[in-house]
């Protein structure tokens, strides 16, 4: 089955980019956002991000044009009930992940294929929940969509073989390098990521470094585009500490998923990072002040 139609849930800090960059390589797609205010919000972060590449000269104003009138906004469930595949990227929350699986099952038309761009969550839970495990797909992209390349194609037992197909060709026809992930926490990327992170962490609590030289350590000595710290603020310290928490739950005799008190400190005080304006570095917009 080839994806031609797409439905994105959630226009926030992924879903813009996943409809952004499934509209760029020819889908029709509809983004759905319950609230009004959010999907104006998520479909401006869109305008202004193809804007962005339109100067950089990564794409022509017409195919900017065009790919922006593929994308249809609504706040109505019912609209996602033909779309070939439909790609959850809302809030971490499980309960709210299965309900809305749960609605799509008996929603939409029997091909579909359900995706979730969850970084943390189990495929196979939503797969059951949403009454058609074999449809079901993790497809999880990474921060900032538009530009990062990955995509890990996340298989559940009960995936079928045509689901995981068309969904790693549909990573394929947005530009993206796909991986085949197992559904085992974290998948391939944050499994290593989130420990290095909460390492990174832990190395600023005992005294050993500050943030400043730790990502002057990992850039410099290691090529990475981003140190640890720049990386916390960037994908939301929030998330990280969720993440982990999460994981520190389920396998609680696991060092490397020990949640730093400094991560719980940061977001109890309201740092989250870049979003806030302020988590390990202050920022003023997208850029660290
Ligand atoms: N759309 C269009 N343009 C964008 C953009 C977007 N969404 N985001 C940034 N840009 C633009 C910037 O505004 C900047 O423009 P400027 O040069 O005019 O200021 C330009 O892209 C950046 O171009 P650069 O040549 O400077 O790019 P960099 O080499 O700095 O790359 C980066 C930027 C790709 C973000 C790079 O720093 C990077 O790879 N960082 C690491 C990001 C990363 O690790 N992401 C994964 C996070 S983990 C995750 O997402 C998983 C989750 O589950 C937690």
């Amino acid at each position: 089955m080839t994806v031609k139609t797409v439905g994105v849930i959630g226009c926030g800090l992924m879903g813009h980019g996943i409809a952004q960059v499934a509209a760029v390589s020819g889908h029709e797609v509809t983004v759905l956002e319950a609230d009004s205010g959010a999907l104006e919000k998520g479909l401006g972060r869109i305008k202004k991000s193809l804007a962005k590449l339109v100067s950089k000269e990564k794409l022509s104003q017409g195919d900017a044009d065009a790919s922006f009138g593929r994308i249809k906004g609504t706040g109505n469930l019912e609209d996602l009930k033909d779309c070939d595949l439909v790609v959850e990227a809302i809030v971490e929350n499980l309960d709210v992940k299965n309900d809305l699986f749960g609605k799509l099952g008996k929603l939409c038309k029997p091909s579909t294929i359900f995706a979730s761009n969850t970084s943390s969550f189990s495929i196979g839970a939503m797969g059951t929940a949403s009454g058609r495990p074999g449809n079901m797909v993790g497809l999880h992209f990474f921060n900032p969509v538009q530009l990062m390349k990955l995509v890990e194609v996340v298989r559940a037992d009960e995936t079928t073989d045509e689901s995981f197909a068309a969904a790693k060709a549909f990573g394929e026809a947005c530009g993206k390098v796909p991986v085949s992930a197992k559904d085992s926490p974290g998948f391939v990327v944050n499994r290593l990521l989130v420990p290095y992170l909460a390492e990174a962490v832990r190395m600023v609590e005992r005294g050993d470094a500050t943030p400043a030289d730790v990502d002057a350590g990992m850039t410099l000595g290691c090529g990475h585009p981003m140190g640890p710290f720049t990386l916390l603020d960037y994908v939301g310290l929030d998330t990280t500490l969720f993440i982990l928490e999460g994981w520190a739950s389920e396998h609680p005799n696991e060092n490397l998923f020990e949640v730093p008190a400094l991560l719980r400190q940061k977001v109890d005080e309201g740092k989250l990072g870049r979003k806030t304006g302020e988590g390990f570095f202050k920022w003023e917009g997208d850029k660290r002040a």
